[in-house]
């Protein structure tokens, strides 16, 4: 938004059906929702078809890696769900993540995170693992 404006942030839970699983190529299911919406320039549709490309970015030389949007796509594949983004020029743009819900215990995660500690030391940390991981998840990927 080069000239300000407003960004919304909205939160939802989200029954996806067999005709939503096929128009998103994603499961059917329950799923969590985050929404990001701004009011900037929009994308047009040739824009909007390589934002998800490692690398990709309209910002000058030195400004931008190009990595944000395609590493969101792969943390949203690798959690099972889908990213979406929904534009138009001179209007605004909304990102939307859809990750699984998750219906167990709050402890059996921090179980899991405790023992995959124990086993690998603390899991994040390294910046160049995590990069790898994201662009990786790339190998195959698709547009909106
Ligand atoms: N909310 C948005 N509104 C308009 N264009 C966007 C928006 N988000 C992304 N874009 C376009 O998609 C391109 C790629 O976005 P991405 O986040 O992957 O990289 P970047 O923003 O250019 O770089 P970085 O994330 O490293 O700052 C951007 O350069 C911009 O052209
Ligand atoms: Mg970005």
């Amino acid at each position: 938004m080069p000239d300000g404006g407003r960004i919304t942030i909205e939160t939802a839970n989200k029954w996806i059906d067999e005709a939503g699983a096929r128009q998103h190529d994603m499961p059917p299911g329950q799923y969590l929702s985050l929404c990001v919406s701004d009011t900037g320039t929009g994308m047009s549709a040739d824009l909007l078809a390589k934002v998800f490309e490692p690398f990709f970015t309209t910002k000058p030389l030195g400004e931008g890696t190009g990595l944000g949007l395609s590493m969101v796509y792969g943390f949203a594949r690798q959690s099972g769900g889908q990213v979406r983004i929904y534009s138009a020029v001179g209007e605004g743009t909304t990102v939307c993540l859809y990750l699984p819900r998750h219906y167990g215990e709050a402890g059996e995660d921090r179980r899991r995170q405790t023992a995959c500690r124990g086993r690998t030391g603390r899991p994040g940390r390294d910046g160049a693992d995590r990069r790898r991981r994201a662009l990786g998840a790339h190998a195959g990927h698709r547009g909106p």
